[in-house]
């Protein structure tokens, strides 16, 4: 039915049903009670929803609150009504034993709200690392009308007239108080200066990265994600994002118009030109999976490994959010990465222009901030794929190789990228602090140390733990990093060579499950392969005689959550809610 020439929404269903005057009666008069008219919900004016992200305690996204006033501004400006609802919180930093495992808690809730209320589109308040993904699984999923705000980084941090990025500068911090350099009064301080207002990490860490590849997927305006949170551009996009959704329910311009598979092999690309978060593959799998859009690991080394490093951020680089944003943002970088003819230029993006049309005219404003395709800050930046008798599939950031790592492990005569250590394999992250200033373990700067049982369903939820410190010993010798392998994740903020979300996880019988310490393993990273030196007979046996360890659940969601999670590779969603793609087909919900 038609409604001011234009087509009947959703929404009018619970508002305006003649047909069943009790039901509509019920739907409409407990939303009056606060002061809207039965005029307003009767108008045929959509119904925008805030997906609130922002609270006390999710402090990366409480800056929302304030936003919401613009975006409300905006929806109103456009015609439209604003109904803004929380989210299950997600803070990274806060949430015991791991925000991870909130994400596909709080994209069930978003999933359930979209579907269950009168929601003609929505604004995603997107900011710490899981919220941006938790939103767009659900959009993906339920297929209404959705557009990102991003909350935007903090302002840069400094300390001692030196610049110090959030969660990067904890890992210097670490190294200093083990080598003893400084106090736990100066430790503090110094990772405090990191954070020095509103918003989320400042770092490309995977808050950053997350909120950039929403901008790469479409899904966002054009530069929402790199504008620092308390900058004034901030809250005008806020309005401008609010008036944009408006248009988009009348456009009926949808998720699966955006998240294409193009959009998805867009981000990828950005992903590396960026230094994104190790987390991202993670997230995009699992974004793609709700959106059934096909997406693997394989794809991410296939279309990202190439692509050169060229925005100099921490924690590859050295400048953070206000200096990215200054030189030009995300469009300066897809504008650079267009004129090398990496970009996929006919995505569709939520402005119901191309991606291409968004961003020809962007510039690289500060060159040393972001590099042009041709002088990069390093080739082959992406993700190498991994895989072998250790698991079926991991990745590793090779951007963040250090020279002297290097030195010590890679560059050998005749056989550059490969490299042979002996393992070192810890339990969890509990196990690792007990007993890695262990001397029994014999570590020296040619081991390789393994962290097992931290993955989605070990941890559960999957820890950020697999970037260890070597044993304090070493660290003053000098050796401030050796490899390290896990079925866990590791911090976007990170600088570390890790090889992480190892899949299968040894919670489920994967290879980590049957290493032991002492055993040699042989990284190839030209054959992409990651072996146990052992005959398979050996391995064979291992496998059989395996017993894993029980793991305890502490909450109803951790249950739920071991029992429905897939792997790290596929995008850990809960494989039972990959089927419910695209509810506004499936159940007539436009
Ligand atoms: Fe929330 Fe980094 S901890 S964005
Ligand atoms: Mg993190």
């Amino acid at each position: 039915m038609a409604q001011n020439g234009k087509p009947r929404l959703r929404s009018q269903a619970w508002w305006d049903n003649p047909d069943n005057p009790g039901m509509t009666a019920l739907y409409l008069e407990r939303y009056l009670n606060y002061g809207l008219t039965r005029e307003e919900l009767q108008s045929g004016k959509p119904i925008i929803g805030i997906a609130q992200t922002g609270s006390d305690l999710s402090p990366c996204n409480r800056h929302h609150i304030e936003l919401a006033e613009r975006v409300r501004a905006g929806i109103r400006d456009a015609g439209g009504i604003p109904f803004e609802f929380p989210v299950h919180p997600i803070q990274e930093t806060g949430k015991r034993p791991t925000a991870a495992l909130d994400r596909n808690l709080a994209y069930l809730g978003l999933v359930e709200v979209l579907y269950g209320y009168p929601i003609d589109g929505v604004v995603l308040t997107t900011g710490c690392d899981k919220t941006t993904p938790a939103m767009l699984m659900g959009a993906a999923t339920v297929n209404i009308p959705a557009i990102v705000l991003s909350g935007g980084p903090m302002l840069d941090g400094y300390f001692e007239g030196e610049l110090v990025g959030s969660g990067t500068v904890v890992w210097e911090a670490r190294r200093r108080h083990a080598a003893g350099e400084i106090t736990y009064d100066q430790f503090i301080d110094l990772v405090s200066e990191s954070a020095p207002s509103v918003g989320h990490c400042n770092t490309m860490g995977t808050a950053s990265s997350m909120n950039a590849m929403a901008e790469a997927l479409g899904m966002s305006l054009p530069g929402c994600a790199a504008i620092p949170a308390p900058y004034r551009e901030r809250g005008q996009m806020a309005h401008a994002t609010g008036r944009r959704i408006v248009e988009m329910v009348h456009e009926d311009l949808r998720p699966s118009g955006i998240m294409t598979r193009e959009a998805f092999e867009n981000a990828i690309v950005c992903a590396s030109a960026i230094g994104a978060s190790t987390n991202c593959p993670i997230h995009l799998n699992a974004i793609a999976r709700h959106m059934g859009v096909e997406l693997t690991n394989d794809d991410w080394d296939a279309i990202g490994y190439q692509i050169p490093l060229i925005v100099d951020m921490m924690p590859a680089g050295r400048f953070l959010g206000e200096g990215y944003y200054r030189a030009g943002g995300l469009p300066a970088v897809i504008a650079e990465l267009m004129r090398h003819g990496k970009v996929r230029e006919d995505a569709m993006t939520v402005t119901g222009r191309t991606v291409a049309e968004n961003n020809r005219d962007a510039r690289i404003v500060d060159p040393e901030v972001i590099r042009s395709y041709d002088k990069p800050l390093m080739t082959q930046a992406g993700f190498a794929v991994l895989k072998g008798t250790l698991f079926d599939s991991a990745i590793m950031k090779t951007s963040v190789i250090s020279e002297d790592f290097r030195k010590r492990y890679l560059c050998r005569p005749g056989d550059e990228n490969a490299f042979e250590a002996r393992a070192i394999v810890f339990d969890g992250p509990e196990d690792y602090h007990h007993r890695i200033n262990d001397p029994e373990l014999g570590i020296d700067e040619t081991c390789v140390l393994v962290i097992r049982y931290c993955g989605p369903v070990g941890y559960p939820g999957s820890a950020e733990v697999v970037n260890m410190l070597p044993p304090d010993a070493l660290v003053r010798e000098g050796v401030s990093e050796l490899p390290c392998i896990g079925d866990g994740r590791q911090s976007g903020t990170s600088g570390s060579p890790s090889i992480l979300n190892a899949s299968p996880e040894a919670a489920v019988g994967g290879g980590l499950a049957i290493l032991e310490t002492g055993d040699r393993i042989r990284i190839d990273l030209n054959r992409r392969s990651a072996d146990i030196l052992l005959p398979e007979e050996e391995l064979e046996a291992r496998r059989k005689a395996l017993k894993l360890p029980d793991f305890v659940n502490q909450t109803p969601w951790q249950e739920i959550y071991r029992n429905h999670v897939g792997q790290l590779a596929e995008g850990g969603v809960l494989e039972n809610a990959v089927k419910y793609q695209r509810i506004d087909e499936r159940f007539g919900i436009a």
